[in-house]
């Protein structure tokens, strides 16, 4: 079952571009629908497996997924682990909860939530997931800063995301060319690894390259 809380995302509010971006970013993972798993799954997989070996949870840890989406990550959290899952899309979290239902994970509890607002206490969490997630949410700082929050001092936040290429110049103009087109992918190709870290303002506990080529990064931040 999954719960619906915080503001309705699809709201107009103050910021009618942040309300906008809200709904580029649901119908955008509303097309991807039941081809994201077959897009995006195997492809992904090395960095989820990754971060989750990094994360080494340890019995009773609260873990917060951001972004969980089709809930690819969630069977392999051990069993005395309690996480969070939490998405802005309906459809991604439907196929979540079938996910959870099938693999019989009562360790589990899906909500239906903007990752730039969480409805938590502070420090809810001991560590935090953000799996692809960082480049799709409209407002990245306003993402990490909750992420801050709700973790508790001296948690642990893993975030796995593709950052502009460094090197490859080519790569790099593809990004470019592609960056127009971020509201239709339903992520931002271009993002700067540096201006992550910076909007962050943690210490930096291990950068890794992940995936095929090392075109994904695995960062792993300390809350302090
Ligand atoms: C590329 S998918 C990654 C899904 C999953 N983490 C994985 O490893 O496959 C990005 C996910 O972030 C979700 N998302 C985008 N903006 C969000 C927001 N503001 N709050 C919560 N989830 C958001 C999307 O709905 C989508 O499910």
């Amino acid at each position: 079952m999954t719960e619906t809380r915080g503001k309705d995302p699809g709201e107009a509010g103050a910021n009618g571009r942040r309300a906008l971006d809200h709904k580029s970013v649901i119908s955008a993972y509303r097309r991807y629908g039941r081809l994201y798993n077959l897009v995006f799954g195997r492809i992904f997989e090395p960095g989820r497996r990754r971060l989750l070996d990094a994360m080494d949870c340890q019995p009773g840890d609260r873990v917060l997924e951001l972004g969980v989406g089709t809930g690819l990550s969630l069977p392999r959290y051990p069993e005395d682990v309690e996480i969070t899952g939490i998405d802005l899309s309906p459809d991604m979290l439907e196929q979540a909860a079938e996910v959870v239902e099938r693999n019989q994970l009562d360790n589990v509890q899906l909500i239906e939530m903007d990752a730039q607002e969480l409805a938590f206490a502070e420090d809810s969490y001991d560590k935090v997931a953000v799996m692809y997630v960082a480049s799709v949410v409209p407002d990245p700082r306003a993402m990490i800063r909750e992420v801050r929050r709700v973790c508790r001092p001296g948690g642990d936040i893993f975030v796995l995301n593709h950052f502009a290429s460094q090197g490859n110049r080519l790569l790099r103009r593809g990004e470019n060319m592609l960056a127009p087109m971020s509201r239709a992918l339903g992520f931002h190709p271009h993002f700067e690894l540096d201006d992550f870290i910076e909007m962050a303002g943690l210490p930096v506990e291990d950068i890794s390259p992940v995936n095929a080529f090392g075109y994904w990064t695995l960062l792993h931040l300390k809350n302090r």
